[in-house]
């Protein structure tokens, strides 16, 4: 099939908390991306429950596909071919997202395509102008999972190094709540930390001195507790506190980076998922890469955290190469390659 086969391709996103769709003209232009978020819902709890995402996905999802295809000036009709995120996730949230997929693919008699939504993350690059080069290294820094990949070409990726416990972005959301800060406690500690000395505390860079690429955050966590412990911190000092957990997060992340485009010898680097978002991650990452000669790709904030543009993205990618999903597609939990 020729690429003009995909003219329109509508992602859909139900991983986690967030709800979204989105249609993608032509692999690049983006007609609407919608999120539903359902942080509020799971605010009070402290984190996500799985059981009341998977609900919210149900009540949420068809309400925004219609947002979703009016924002974009088309109709369900006009569509060439449906991508959704098959894994990983919540196993509940995945299947209302697939079961609606397969249901308008077999329903229209449309293409279908499954997505890892770390695949996702990694090809919403491609909305870049101009989109970036390959071979490059991904670091994909999300609420689940930290991994570096050597993607060859898009569709092609080598897992490279991998979180062996806590995944940066569930370390910032733990210290938050540790920190009686909300969740989700991304922004809430890069916030806070705006006003402290990121040298105030040495925090541990995990795995620095490791010749492996992989990643370890909960001792960088328990070190937050331990700190903590037992104290009542004035205003001055959590700020401090935050901005030195925030630097030895980033610090261990750019580090790791830098070690693996040594090692693979390539000269480009992306960084993906809702972590990227991060200001500080954002400015020493590209200091670093200056320095070491490598060209950076870093995403517009709402490409960053969950949305369907990078699954429609990475599907249309994966539809042109001729890759197709049957209706026995199913959901997956884990699944860090691709
Ligand atoms: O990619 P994402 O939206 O969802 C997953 O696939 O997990 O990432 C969400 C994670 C959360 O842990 C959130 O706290 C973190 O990204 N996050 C941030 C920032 N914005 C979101 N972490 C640090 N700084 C931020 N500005
Ligand atoms: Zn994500």
């Amino acid at each position: 099939m020729r690429d003009s086969s995909f003219r329109l391709v509508l992602g859909i996103e139900s991983s986690c908390d967030e709800t979204a769709c989105a249609v993608l003209e032509d692999g690049r232009r983006l007609l609407a991306s919608e999120v539903a978020s359902q942080v509020d819902e799971h605010a009070r709890f402290g984190g996500v429950v799985p059981e009341i995402a998977s609900r919210q996905h149900l009540a949420a999802l068809f309400p925004l596909l219609d947002r979703t295809l009016a924002k974009a000036g088309v109709s369900v009709g006009d569509l060439d071919a449906v991508a959704v995120t098959r894994a990983p996730g919540l196993i509940g949230a995945l299947l209302v997202g697939v079961s609606a997929a397969k249901a308008l693919a077999y329903a229209l008699d449309l293409p279908l395509i499954g997505v890892n939504h770390l695949e996702g993350h990694l090809m919403a690059a491609r909305l870049l102008e101009p989109p970036p080069e390959f071979p490059v290294l991904g670091l994909v820094v999300s609420g689940g999972h930290t991994a570096l990949y050597l993607i060859e070409r898009p569709g092609e990726a080598r897992l490279l190094g991998n979180t062996r416990d806590d995944a940066a972005g569930e370390a910032f959301d733990k210290v938050a709540k540790l920190l009686n800060l909300g969740y989700p406690g991304g922004v809430a500690i890069q916030q806070t930390a705006e006003n402290g000395d990121p040298r105030a505390i040495a925090f541990p860079r995990p795995m620095l001195d490791s010749r492996q690429l992989d990643f370890s955050f909960s001792g960088l966590k328990t070190a937050v507790r331990q700190h903590v412990s037992g104290r009542t911190l004035a205003p001055g000092e959590l700020a401090d506190l935050c901005a030195s957990f925030q630097e030895a997060a980033v610090d261990t992340l750019v580090a790791k980076s830098l070690q693996a485009l040594r090692r693979t010898g390539l000269r480009r680097w992306l960084i993906a998922g809702g972590v990227a978002a991060n200001r500080r991650l954002r400015e020493k990452a590209q200091a670093a890469a200056k320095r070491n000669g490598a060209t950076l790709y870093q995403l517009p904030l709402a490409l960053c955290s969950d949305n369907a543009a990078m699954i429609a993205a990475a599907g249309w990618q994966r539809l042109v190469d001729g890759a197709r999903d049957g209706l026995t597609l199913n959901a997956q939990a884990s699944e860090d390659v691709f």
